[in-house]
């Protein structure tokens, strides 16, 4: 069985002093939840060591939102993933379509990175998605299944525990236009089948699939619905501790 996984990605937001005042609500509020699901918020550096020391203990997970490739060296403004695993984090975002379009990662650099984060110890949650104009052209599989082949070069069975996916259309993200349930559930039975083609059943059926792009508390429980569709990684929607918890909660409805 796989437990729900709710996922929030703040972005570039928040101040270290906001970043403790929703981590201290999200623990009182959520806590009890976290046996049957997995939550997760993703800070920006900054706010990292504060946040994690609230959330321990908890069952609450920890992400950065992004890692360099290398352990240590000179690359000024970058962090490692033994930086953000000693902040506090047991995840790591890779791949975010913000990380490949804005500041051009490829998907070589974005293998470069899964690796490094599993070397640091550190879960990866893997992400993948098309652009509007390759899903108007029918390449959607083609660019996912790319994504994956190459993304996840370091990808062992036993790794299983340490990923999890995140299909997010480029053109749903931040836009206001959320894929349908039927759209994203399309493609996590495609992404499960290849997993399963390329890793094996075990590696398939145990692998868990978020679904971003404008998630929202409205949409939420349609989506987790699905049956491929197993969590959600929220941005904007993720800010507002109120709604967070919301979605946190789709299937208890007040
Ligand atoms: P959004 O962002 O929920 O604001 O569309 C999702 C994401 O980028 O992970």
């Amino acid at each position: 069985m796989r437990k729900p996984f709710i996922a929030g990605n703040w972005k570039m937001h928040k101040t270290i002093a906001e970043a403790v005042h929703f981590s201290q609500t999200l623990c009182k509020e959520a806590q009890q939840f976290t046996r049957d699901r997995d939550i997760l918020i993703a800070p920006p550096f900054t706010a990292l060591s504060s946040v994690a020391k609230i959330i321990a203990g908890t069952g609450i997970h920890l992400a950065a939102q992004n890692l360099h490739e290398s352990p240590q060296g000179a690359f000024t403004g970058e962090v490692s993933g033994a930086m953000v695993a000693e902040a506090g984090c047991d995840y790591v975002l890779v791949g975010h379509s913000e990380r490949r379009h804005i500041y051009g990662e490829t998907d070589d650099l974005v293998s470069r990175k899964v690796k490094a984060a599993w070397e640091s110890g550190l879960k990866v949650i893997f992400c993948i998605g098309e652009t509007l104009e390759e899903r108007e052209k029918g390449k959607t599989f083609q660019v996912v299944e790319k994504q994956m082949k190459e993304g996840l070069k370091a990808f062992k069975e036993d790794d299983i525990e340490r990923l999890v996916i995140a299909y997010e259309p480029v053109w749903a993200i931040g836009t206001g236009k959320t894929a349908t349930p039927e759209q994203a559930e399309e493609v996590h039975v495609l992404i499960r089948d290849l997993q399963k083609k390329l890793y094996g059943s075990v590696a398939a059926d145990a692998l868990i699939i978020l679904y971003g792009g404008s998630v929202k508390p409205d949409n939420m429980a349609e989506l987790m619905a699905k049956e491929n569709v197993d969590g959600a990684l929220i941005g904007g929607a993720s800010l507002d501790v109120e709604s967070f918890l919301r979605m946190v909660m789709f299937d208890k409805p007040e």
